[in-house]
């Protein structure tokens, strides 16, 4: 089992404890329910550092009061023994009172990539997440952190928060972990039923081609039209964007730049996101 800790002192008292023996130490935020996709990035932590730390934190300041904070699952158990298997040594599990004290008051807050996507349809959630990203960075300090390309404009935003303000930890990104017919692995597909996972698993399929499509030399705007109306007439409720950005910097897209195609979209109560690679040529 990892080290289980709950408070920010004890968590620098054994990072403290591992400096002193020279070791370098990599973070993987969560916020639970873990699955393969949360798996790779612990093994990435591990084969780069001598030490894993892996928070699991469900972290109100990032969710909409309309979202889904009271019913995300939680299954610590569970988690505590993936991580086990998976070799990370320590868990850090703070409490909302101990990220998040009364009366505390600060916000950070990205530009850049955090501008239209994501943040059109859920527009306080990158200072929710650079806020408790930075915190659990100047909590453990480690030497890198690993995050998904699964949420990729997270992903952009993480990278844009440690330059800008000078964060001294080295951002890796992950590729996608999916299962085997393309659907990306993440928490949110528990709520989905049977019917529900046959349509969600379309969500892949119609962005490979749509990105495949944008290589080929097809015009951008009829290439984002047709894979929305796509995703409908496959079952989706309600698209909220399908878009091509370059892929650094997630500005629009321009043809000779790498790009990368970013979707989001309902399928009953349950929102999808996923992202493909748009290569150049
Ligand atoms: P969560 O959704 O739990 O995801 C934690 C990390 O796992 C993120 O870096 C995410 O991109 C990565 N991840 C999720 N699904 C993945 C998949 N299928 N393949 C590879 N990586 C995957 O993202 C968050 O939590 C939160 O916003 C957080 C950064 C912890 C801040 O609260």
């Amino acid at each position: 089992q990892p080290v289980v800790v709950d408070t920010v002192v004890a968590l620098r008292a054994q990072i403290r404890d591992w400096r002193l023996h020279g070791l370098s130490v990599a973070m993987v935020p969560t916020m639970g329910a873990l699955h393969d996709g949360h798996i790779s990035l612990v093994r990435a932590a591990l084969s780069t550092a001598d030490r894993c730390i892996v928070s699991i934190f469900v972290n109100p300041a990032q969710f909409a009061p309309t979202e889904d904070l009271d019913k995300y699952p939680r299954q610590m158990a569970r988690d505590l023994d993936r991580l086990a298997e998976a070799g990370a040594h320590l868990a850090f599990t703070p409490t909302v009172s101990e990220m998040y004290p009364t009366g505390f008051a600060t916000k950070i807050s990205v530009g850049g990539p955090s501008a239209g996507l994501e943040s059109d349809f859920r527009p306080t959630f990158f200072q929710g997440v650079a806020t408790v990203v930075a915190k659990l960075f100047l909590q453990a300090l480690p030497d890198r952190a690993i995050f998904g390309e699964k949420d990729y404009q997270q992903l952009c935003v993480v990278r844009k928060l440690c330059r800008d303000l000078d964060l001294p930890v080295d951002i890796v990104g992950a590729p996608t972990v999916r299962d085997g017919h393309g659907l990306a692995m993440s928490s949110r597909n528990a709520y989905l039923g049977a019917a529900e996972l046959g349509v969600a698993r379309q969500l892949n399929v119609i962005l490979r081609q749509a990105a495949a499509a944008l290589a080929a030399g097809t015009d951008e705007s009829s290439v984002t039209a047709k894979a929305a109306a796509a995703l409908l007439e496959a079952g989706f409720d309600r698209v909220d964007y399908v878009a091509a950005r370059e892929s650094l910097t997630l500005a629009p897209w321009r043809r000779a730049s790498d790009g990368r195609l970013l979707a989001a979209a309902w399928l009953g109560r349950t929102r999808l996101i996923d992202n493909v690679e748009v290569s150049s040529f």
